[in-house]
């Protein structure tokens, strides 16, 4: 025995020490000011549920209560999912355009569990993935933890955050292993069009390379636009979309999200075996919520969808309505999800240097947090979350808009 054994000496493995979550990181920096006495808004939290306004529907309880009182739904489910929700997954999102069978569906923890699945089995160590500026840091940080490098194509804020698609294309080599794609889009909150995912999907074409659809918060869009899955517009390029109920059912606690894998003559064989091998590794959701999804897919009220939209769409208009006359303000005004980008002109301001300033700030004066478009990996930027009542919003743009006055030249 060598005498390397003869004291304890223990170190955090590679995958721990690559293993960063940007937004803890800044956040963590912003302090709350005991001094305040103005109550605390917190319009950084993508978590619906927080403010009391947008409840799951009552059908949606009614599901899984349905499930607890059967005693049925207490074991083990199969690795990827129970069949009863693979199926009713796949029903409700196929298309003619898309076909999906049950065995093209896999349960995973969240659409967080879901995406870990896709770079698992796309990416070895030392390829590169393409992921948006700004984008959802998670992506990132699985990317960083498998030694995958982080290449990063623009998303354009004066086209309604497009991607930059020439400049994603001069990102592709010979190590690219997919494209992420997220729409509609967090921290953008931006819905792309038929034609613009058209496009994405000729480069992906042109290098064969396959994508990620990131459509967690899919049918979450305001009027006047239109949610495409993007398996639906290519009938050559393998996509594997990730969804989950955590937004458009408002239940992210659930943890329950799914993987459709949309082979394209054949070329994802191998990528469909090798996510039902990761799926032996642990297995996937709780068994209740996976016993409840038929019903839930089945029989939550369209009502409910239009209603959680509406109340969006009424944050929107109240928020650039506010935001909109604050001079250095620039908010992009949303077409989906649950958040808004505002630009800072930060040459406007006297004694704030950046975003991460911004937020630091506007926290200690004012107790209103937003997350700094640093933790998206786009300076410059605030990201708001829309979702809190009328009154609290109101508030806190009232605040902003003091705040401003005082830090402006
Ligand atoms: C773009 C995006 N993808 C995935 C997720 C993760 O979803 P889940 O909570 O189901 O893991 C989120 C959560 O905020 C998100 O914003």
């Amino acid at each position: 025995m060598s005498s390397d054994r003869s004291t304890w000496k223990i170190k955090s493995s590679r995958t721990a020490n690559q293993a960063h979550n940007p937004i803890r990181a800044i956040v963590d920096q912003l302090k709350l000011n005991p001094n305040v006495t103005k109550s605390l808004i917190s319009l950084s939290i993508g978590d619906p549920t927080i403010f009391g306004n947008f409840n799951v529907d009552p059908s949606i309880n009614e599901a899984v209560a349905k499930q607890l009182n059967s005693y049925q739904a207490n074991g083990y489910p199969p690795a990827d999912g129970t069949l009863q929700a693979r199926k009713a997954i796949a029903e409700a999102n196929s298309v003619p355009s898309a076909p999906l069978a049950p065995s093209d569906v896999i349960l995973a923890n969240g659409c967080s569990g879901a995406l870990e699945m896709c770079v698992n089995v796309l990416c070895n160590e030392g390829t590169n993935i393409l992921l948006p500026r700004p984008g959802f840091s998670l992506y990132a940080s699985l990317a960083a933890t498998r030694f995958v490098e982080a290449k990063y194509y623009n998303l354009l804020p004066e086209k309604n955050w497009e991607a930059d698609v020439a400049q994603m294309e001069s990102l592709i080599d010979e190590k690219t292993s997919a494209i992420l794609v997220n729409n509609p889009s967090n921290p953008c909150g931006s819905v792309y069009s038929r034609e613009h995912l058209e496009a994405i999907l000729k480069v992906a074409e042109k290098y064969h390379v396959p994508i990620i659809s990131d459509e967690i918060y899919c049918d979450l869009v305001f009027e006047g636009n239109h949610f495409f899955p993007m398996a639906t517009l290519t009938s050559t390029v393998p996509i594997l979309a990730v969804g989950g109920l955590a937004k458009k059912w408002l239940v992210p606690g659930w943890r329950v999200g799914w993987i459709m894998i949309h082979d394209r003559n054949g070329v994802f064989a191998e990528i469909n075996q090798g996510l039902h091998q990761l799926a032996q590794i642990i297995l996937g959701p709780n068994s209740l919520i996976q016993a409840a999804i038929p019903d839930i897919l089945e029989k939550t009220p369209a009502s409910f969808f239009e209603s959680t939209i509406q109340q969006l769409q009424d944050n929107v208009k109240l928020s650039v309505e506010a935001l909109t006359p604050i001079d250095g303000l620039v908010p992009v005004n949303p077409q989906g999800a649950m958040y808004m980008m505002v630009g800072i002109e930060i040459e406007k301001f006297k004694d704030i240097e950046n975003d991460v300033q911004f937020s630091a700030k506007l926290l200690d004066e004012e107790n209103v947090v937003c997350l700094p478009g640093e933790c998206f990996n786009y300076p410059n930027f605030i990201r708001l979350v829309i979702t809190a009542n009328r009154g609290r919003l109101e508030e806190a743009y009232q605040r902003i808009n003091e705040f401003c006055a005082r830090h402006r030249k």
